[in-house]
């Protein structure tokens, strides 16, 4: 921790340029505003999740579902049963969290991936070449009950609120699950007994505003290596590749929440769906929040992950904190090799 500076204090000093370390490669870099690279798109998929309990209208939103999934590995969700109260209050106890001072925040600081309760900036600041301007808290968050007293403490309302949008997104991952195994053809549970058990680990982003967006990233692109991930966005940022590798920017629908697939379904399915690889562009204004809920079942089927060799969410921490390839290269890629 000898050397840390988050981007938030960063931001709050004023500095009027982004320091060495955060600027990429022009070939990396996020083509702002340039009609070229990235494209907006309102034509990215939301589904009504609404239609789920519907007995007449479940098949409907079953097909937009297996669209999606093997098109993006990505969808918005609206009228997916949390009540924006929770997703409020859970936003104000995050923003409040990252407007502390940084010694409090520095409590929970660590290099240490697998640590279950996690403050840090960048990916990894002790070994990250490139630094990516973000600060998050990470924390284990199923079973809550397993976790919460690790969680911070300040703000004082910060597990309850934190903990009741953990609580109502893993009930909402288990119906998205459901509906995703329909969608492939299996048995509304598969997907689900293999994530019965798994887990849950919520990264609550924060992307302060940023003097150069244009040079840098808040995330660089990669995919997620759970089975899926539900993000929550406070206002635009995340960016999705296509199937013609163009980055569409997700617009920001109140009240939605977004999808993602993670390598673990891609595996799961065959290659049939594929996981989203996605990056997150910074903003010269706006602080940006974000909660990424990733689900990750602690088995995957002998018969299915055969093609991508054996491997485990250890695995993968290890790999995104020591590897810079991470930016190029997705986790299942290099398993596919290293099998063969
Ligand atoms: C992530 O990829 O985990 C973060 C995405 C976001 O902040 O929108
Ligand atoms: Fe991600």
């Amino acid at each position: 921790a000898e050397s840390f500076t988050s981007a938030m204090t960063l931001t709050n000093s004023g500095v009027p340029q982004v320091p060495d370390r955060y600027i990429l490669p022009p070939s990396q870099r996020p083509a702002l505003g340039s009609s070229t690279g990235t494209r907006d798109d309102t034509t990215l998929p939301v589904i009504d999740l609404s239609l789920l309990h519907q007995p007449l209208l479940r098949s409907r939103a079953v097909h937009e579902i297996n669209m999606a999934c093997k098109e993006f590995g990505f969808f918005q969700v609206i009228n997916h049963g949390i009540p924006s109260s929770v997703v409020k209050d859970a936003l104000d106890a995050a923003a409040k969290f990252f407007d502390l001072p940084v010694e409090e925040k520095m409590l929970l600081v660590s290099s240490n991936v697998h640590q279950p309760v996690r403050y840090g900036t960048s990916i990894n600041h002790s070994t990250d070449k490139v630094h990516y301007w973000r600060d998050f808290i990470k924390h284990y968050s199923h079973p809550l009950s397993k976790w919460i007293d690790k969680w911070p403490s300040n703000p004082p309302c910060y597990k309850d609120k934190v903990g009741k949008y953990a609580e109502a997104t893993h009930l909402l991952h288990k119906q998205v699950v459901e509906a995703i195994s329909e969608s492939l053809g299996l048995e509304k549970s598969y997907l689900q007994e293999q994530t019965e058990e798994g887990s849950q680990v919520i990264a609550v982003n924060c992307y302060p505003a940023c003097p150069e967006p244009e040079v840098t990233l808040g995330m660089p692109p990669h995919s997620d290596f759970g089975s899926l991930t539900i993000l929550l966005q406070s206002s635009e940022g995340l960016q999705i590749m296509d199937a013609n590798k163009n980055w569409v920017c997700v617009p920001y629908i109140e009240g939605a929440l977004i999808v993602q697939l993670g390598d673990q379904v891609e595996v799961m399915s065959n290659g049939i769906y594929k996981s989203v690889i996605h990056r997150v562009t910074v903003n010269k204004d706006v602080k940006r929040l974000s909660f990424a809920s990733l689900h990750t079942p602690e088995l995957l089927d002998g018969n299915n992950a055969a093609a991508y060799g054996e491997f485990s969410f250890n695995d993968f921490l290890n790999y995104i904190s020591g590897n810079d390839d991470f930016l190029q290269e997705r986790f299942i890629d290099t398993l596919k090799k290293s099998s063969s």
